[in-house]
């Protein structure tokens, strides 16, 4: 299969494509603006399989250079994804994750694309205090970045009724893993607790999300892929929810640290209490979460600990620039 990815060179995107070459043999190109967050490093071990186009979803001419003479598919996973960064400057969440898909869904109309799955968030259905959220939950969202993925969504499914192009709609729940910038509370706290700096826990620590292992999102969304009726939404939630203080107590006893380390600090404005994902449908084709959060963080941990070069000119760059503006004190 030839298949454009967009925003491939992220975290989850570059997850995803070394599943598709290595498992699938498919032959990708990878759209990406390579924001902060988008990185060739993350494709590097890949080859040529691999074609990378720098440029954004937004453009035109850049969307239409890395279709070429045709894909089968486009998965577009690029976005802009971080909360916090969401509610200092949205206009880039509307621009990217809005107006990007537009100009990507126009392009797989008119040069004929066969199908193009879009790469969304549990967030786009807010928080929930019991139960877990199906595909049928109506979309209520708390922060510039779901909201911009829930218009996303809008737009996806109006092009599949407007103009029968064969969408589907992917929704993960909070993924972690190897190559995830240290601004999301997995590998930040990894990488804090590593270098005994202090893990700044918001509010009273007891939010909860539903840990989903990178890998096993990129396996749902191939079977998505591959078997997913157009038109159709399919949430993949990971097998277990915890606290956020609990995620952080035990990177803590992994690193060999305690708990003098934790810092609880001012809570996100909107905070959202608790996600949890129903993920029936995605099972009925087949898929199954195989890391369980226990096996899938002493992945994740021994990844950073042994991928120090992946990490260090991070952390001497625009994130550590980022870090002391919004947590108010400097890293070690
Ligand atoms: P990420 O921030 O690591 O990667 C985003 C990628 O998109 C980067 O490579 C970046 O350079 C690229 N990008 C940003 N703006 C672009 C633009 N205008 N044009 C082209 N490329 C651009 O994010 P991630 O965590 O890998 O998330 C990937 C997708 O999965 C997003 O759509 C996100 O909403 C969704 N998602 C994330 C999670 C999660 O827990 N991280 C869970 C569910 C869904
Ligand atoms: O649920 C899927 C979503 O998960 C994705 O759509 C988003 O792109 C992704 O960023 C993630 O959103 P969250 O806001 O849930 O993830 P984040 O890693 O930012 O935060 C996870 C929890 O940890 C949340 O309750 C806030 C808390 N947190 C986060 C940071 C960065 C802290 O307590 N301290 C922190 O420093």
């Amino acid at each position: 299969m030839k298949l454009l990815v967009s925003g491939g060179a992220g975290f989850i995107g570059s997850n995803f494509v070394r599943q598709r070459v290595n498992d699938h043999r498919d032959e990708v190109v990878v759209l990406d603006k390579l924001t902060y967050a988008g990185r060739p490093e993350n494709l590097q071990d890949l080859g040529d399989a691999v074609t990378l186009v720098q440029g954004a979803i937004e453009d035109p001419a850049k969307v239409a250079q890395a279709i070429g003479d045709g894909v089968d598919a486009i998965v577009n996973f690029a976005a802009e994804t971080h909360v916090d960064r969401s509610i200092s400057g949205p206009e880039a969440f509307v621009e990217t994750n809005v107006r990007g898909s537009l100009v990507l869904l126009e392009a797989a109309r008119e040069h004929g694309v066969g199908r193009y799955v879009q790469i969304s968030t549990d967030e786009v259905y807010g928080s929930i205090e019991e139960g877990s959220f199906t595909e049928e939950s109506p979309l209520v969202t708390s922060s510039p970045y779901s909201a911009s993925k829930a218009g996303a969504d809008l737009l996806v499914q109006s092009y599949l009724h407007t103009y029968g192009l064969e969408t589907v709609i992917c929704r993960g729940s909070n993924n972690y893993g190897p190559y995830q910038y240290p601004e999301k509370l997995i590998p930040l706290m990894v990488l804090n607790a590593l270098h005994g700096d202090k893990l700044p826990v918001y509010g009273d620590g007891l939010n909860v999300r539903n840990w989903l292992f990178v890998e096993d999102f990129g396996r749902g969304i191939s079977h998505v892929l591959a078997h997913g009726t157009p038109g159709e939404v399919y949430n993949v939630g990971g097998p277990d929810e915890c606290t956020n203080i609990e995620v952080v107590r035990e990177i803590l006893a992994q690193t060999g640290n305690d708990e003098s380390l934790i810092e609880y600090v001012t809570d996100r404005p909107g905070h959202d209490r608790r996600y949890s994902l129903g993920s029936e449908k995605v099972r009925a084709l087949g898929w199954e979460a195989q890391v369980r959060f226990a096996e899938g963080l002493r992945r994740t941990v021994a990844w950073y600990r042994d991928n120090a070069w992946w990490w260090e000119p991070i952390r001497s760059g625009e994130y550590r620039e980022y870090y002391e503006r919004h947590y108010g004190r400097s890293l070690g």
